[in-house]
């Protein structure tokens, strides 16, 4: 398996290739905020083994949480959360012929015990789960907490300075 370039904080998966155009908002969330990230395609029903190998070895190099996009039949998240205790934030993919209810459904709909957090459909929930790991970090790091309340702040001033064009 590839070697990791630095040590990763979090690990980001995604089905295919086809969902980094999604996912991508997720790395950018994590970039922006200075947290080491791994992203990379590997796929729960095509290849299983490389899924289970790459949790293993995130997993015993310090990687705190998992962020897994997938669409259709979305087993990603819940497959990595069957197989790891680290939280795992599932993003379900915009899907062509459902629109990504399927990808919602099926990365929402977790038996008890396995718990998948799960964000919303497509960019916004590709963000959110980037800044929701970012939320985790925080909780022990009090530099990273002070950045997200400023992103905070920085974000309601925009809402605030938001006016309408006249009619
Ligand atoms: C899932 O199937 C992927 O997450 C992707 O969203 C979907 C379709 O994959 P491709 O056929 O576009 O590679 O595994």
């Amino acid at each position: 398996m590839e070697t990791l370039k630095s040590k990763p904080l979090v690990a980001i998966v995604m089905g295919s290739a086809n969902d980094w155009e999604v996912m991508q908002q997720a790395a950018r969330q994590l970039q922006d905020f200075g947290i080491a990230y791994d992203a990379r395609v590997i796929s729960a029903h095509r290849s299983p083994d490389l899924l289970f190998d790459y949790i293993k070895e995130v997993s015993s190099q310090g990687v705190q949480c998992f962020i897994a996009g997938a669409g259709g039949a979305a087993h990603l998240a819940g497959v990595i959360a069957g197989k790891t205790t680290l939280p795992v934030l599932g993003v379900p993919m915009p899907s062509k012929y459902l629109q990504g209810m399927d990808s919602l459904l099926s990365t929402v709909q977790m038996p008890k015990g396995i718990p998948v957090a799960t964000f919303a459909i497509g960019e916004a929930g590709a963000a959110n789960a980037g800044l929701f790991a970012v939320a985790m970090l925080s909780l022990n790091n009090a530099d990273l907490s002070q950045r997200l309340l400023a992103f905070r702040k920085k974000q309601a001033e925009m809402i605030k300075a938001t006016t309408l064009p006249t009619l």
